[in-house]
């Protein structure tokens, strides 16, 4: 029904793609019609940061956040890297300086710094390696230390804290999407579906988390869907993670209650289609910061 809306923004794209020899990357939480209709990758924010080093087209355009783009680019230098619409930031990567960073590091001398990759590259520059919520807990562990600063998500650290054991200093930045869930609203759930898997994003509060009955990146809630383990589920995050999957899984039923992100949201079609007409607008990263923060990402990839 939606095609007509969508038809002429679509092929338009398809034909700048070519001509540009461009990429669309897209992220999980972007909308049908991008997501299946005009990405050439998508996934959650590892592999979005895995795929983009092996990109071998001149122009990557990053259908999803700020920060994501920031990551295409450090690992792709040389390539134009358009974001369709610049402020599409994220409540995380706000929510942190450099110099935050730095003072957390002064007050704990000699404890590693892991930053989740939901912030600028100047914070990335300050950290010791990234992680991503698909690769957390086993790069926590990669350390072997007692104590992690793991920044700036507080219920993410909280979360992997719990599942590792090791003491988690932290930092109160949260997701504005995944912070609005509550336990109540799960039971409620529970009690209106009869039987439906509870899977929630490790950006919610441990005590959500707790009564979901699995937590796990974007990418490891799709792996769980797709792995038929479940007739009836509800994602706890980002809305449109539920469209995209129910299109590829007709006979599973979604409960969609759900959030919206903003910041995903800026991302459309006609904004797409204009970054690729008007080659705007590039993502550039000061070189002073760009090989340190590079040097924090390319450890978390080759863990
Ligand atoms: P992942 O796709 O890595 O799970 O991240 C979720 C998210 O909120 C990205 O902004
Ligand atoms: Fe940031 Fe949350 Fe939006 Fe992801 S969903 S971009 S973490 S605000």
């Amino acid at each position: 029904m939606e095609w007509a809306l969508f038809e002429d923004d679509i092929e338009a794209i398809l034909r700048l793609k070519r001509e540009r020899n461009a990429v669309i990357l897209a992220h999980n939480y972007q909308t049908p019609e991008i997501f299946h209709c005009v990405s050439d990758i998508v996934g959650d924010s590892l592999a979005l940061a895995r795929e983009a080093q092996t990109v071998e087209a001149d122009v990557i355009v990053m259908a999803g956040v700020h920060f994501m783009a920031e990551t295409a680019k450090l690992l792709n230098p040389n390539k134009t890297v358009l974001i369709p619409d610049m402020a599409a930031g994220c409540s995380l990567a706000d929510s942190i300086t450099a110099a935050d960073v730095r003072a957390l590091r002064a007050a704990h001398p000699g404890v590693p710094v892991v930053t989740y990759v939901n912030t600028s590259a100047a914070v990335k520059a300050e950290s010791d390696l990234c992680c991503t919520s698909g690769n957390a807990k086993r790069i926590v562990e990669s350390l072997g230390t007692d104590s992690v600063i793991m920044i700036p998500d507080e219920f993410l650290a909280r979360n992997i804290g719990k599942e590792t054991g090791v003491r988690m200093i932290t930092w109160a930045g949260h997701c504005e999407v995944h912070e609005r869930f509550t336990p109540g609203e799960i039971r409620r759930m529970r009690q209106e579906h009869p039987g439906v898997v509870v899977l929630a994003h490790p950006e919610c509060p441990p005590e959500v988390v707790a009564e979901a009955d699995f937590a796990g990146s974007t990418a490891h809630m799709s792996d769980f869907v797709a792995s038929g383990k479940a007739e009836k589920v509800v994602l706890i995050t980002e809305c449109s993670m539920s469209d995209n999957l129910a299109v590829q899984h007709p006979k599973i039923e979604f409960i969609r209650p759900c959030n919206l992100c903003p910041h995903m949201k800026r991302i459309t079609l006609p904004a797409i289609r204009h970054a690729l007409e008007t080659m705007t607008t590039e993502v550039t990263i000061e070189p002073h910061l760009a090989d340190r923060a590079r040097a924090a990402v390319e450890r978390m990839l080759a863990i």
